[in-house]
């Protein structure tokens, strides 16, 4: 039986709630005999400052370097709002992806049937949703130099975030997108701002080339990134694949995350290139939304997007497709059961918490096995 090992790192609030669920669900496929999940569970985020006074220690980067895959739960909150800037928590985060080189973001929207009331927007609208966003990750206005604040000589502030890509970078991640709209539905929407931004002339310019040499069968349109946002809750059906610079990416799958009910929903993986030798890639998972700290300690956070997560490391780092996809359908079993958490269920409904949401997903993926 093939043997992984995973590093956990839960992070701050709702995260080591939502972790604790994965864990299940790993031994629960361990006991099945699909594979034997060794896992270490590490600091990272606010947790980690106040045990090291750094958001992610170098003994913690060692690990995750030479994990299979790494699990991430969330980072931040009120308590660290006064730490310096570069030991907020989020800078751990920002250390993971950029020291792993995962450059490329896949956030799946999936509006699940028994969802479609859950969202904000009208049911036709939504049901059936089945988008990816491919986020870039490690570029763009996250980590362009210079980023500072300086002090004028008129005692004014004068703040700097650059915005910067190169070639190799969109292509690298225009690929990933049109590699995954050959398995889906063959189109791919480019979104930038190439009508006030350099980076987005380059963008549309460097994707159009890639399409046109590279995947001449795959569909490609560009949207200016504020109109995506707007088709997006407009009639969000429209789109298979949407590849997006980091921060537009941020945005948009946070947008992306609400049509299908809530930000608790959404799973998502961040991958490296895959290594020339063994053809593996380093990798990281994590749930789209954050630690939510107004409701952390209470057991009320909604485990699916972490648990989703796990499923995606499943399918692109383990090699265990089967198994993500028994995980998805347990997802999908314990939702059309009626089982919600507060974040899903309808106005007034009962609603679980998480221990009791990660056991009935344990419950059904048993059933499965
Ligand atoms: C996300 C989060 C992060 C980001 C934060 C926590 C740094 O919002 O993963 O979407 O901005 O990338
Ligand atoms: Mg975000």
């Amino acid at each position: 039986m093939a043997s992984f090992n995973l590093l956990l790192l839960p992070g701050d609030g709702i995260g080591p709630e939502v972790m604790a669920e994965v864990k299940k669900v790993a031994d629960a496929l361990g006991k099945a005999g699909l594979g034997t999940f060794e896992t270490e569970t590490d600091l990272v985020g606010g947790a980690a400052y106040d045990a090291h006074g750094k958001a992610v220690a170098d003994s913690t980067m060692q690990l995750a370097l030479s994990a299979d895959a790494v699990l991430f739960g969330a980072v931040g909150g009120p308590k660290w709002a006064k730490v310096p800037y570069e030991h907020r928590p989020e800078a751990g985060l920002l250390r993971l992806r950029k020291d792993l080189a995962l450059f490329a973001n896949l956030r799946p929207a999936v509006c699940y049937p028994a969802l479609a009331e859950a969202s904000s927007l009208k049911r036709e609208v939504i049901e059936g949703l089945d988008i990816m966003i491919v986020r870039e990750l490690t570029g763009g206005v996250y980590f362009g130099e210079p980023k500072e604040v300086v002090t004028l000589e008129n005692g004014q502030k004068r703040a700097v975030d650059t915005q910067v890509y190169t070639t190799h970078e969109i292509e690298r991640i225009a690929r990933v997108a049109f590699d995954l709209a050959k398995v889906r539905r063959g189109k791919v929407t480019s979104t930038e701002k190439h009508n006030v931004m350099r980076s987005g002339v380059l963008w549309k310019e460097v994707v159009t080339r890639i399409g046109a040499e590279e995947y001449p069968d795959i569909e490609l349109e560009h949207h200016l990134a504020d109109a995506c946002g707007m088709q997006l809750v407009r009639w969000p059906k429209q789109y298979d694949v949407i590849v997006c610079d980091n921060l537009f990416g941020d945005m948009l799958s946070d947008v992306a995350a609400m049509l299908t009910g809530s930000l608790g929903m959404l799973p998502s993986a961040s991958l490296g290139a895959p290594d020339a030798a063994t053809g593996k890639r380093k990798s990281l998972y994590e749930p789209v939304h954050g630690s939510a700290p107004d409701i952390a300690g209470q057991g009320l956070a909604n485990p699916i997007a972490m648990i989703g997560s796990f499923g995606m490391a499943l399918r692109y780092s383990l090699g265990l497709g089967e198994a993500a996809d028994l995980v998805d359908a347990a997802i999908a079993d314990v939702l059309a059961s009626g089982l919600r958490t507060r974040d899903i269920a309808a106005k007034g409904a009962n609603a679980v918490g998480t221990v009791e949401m990660g056991d009935a997903i344990v419950a059904a993926l048993r059933k499965r096995l």
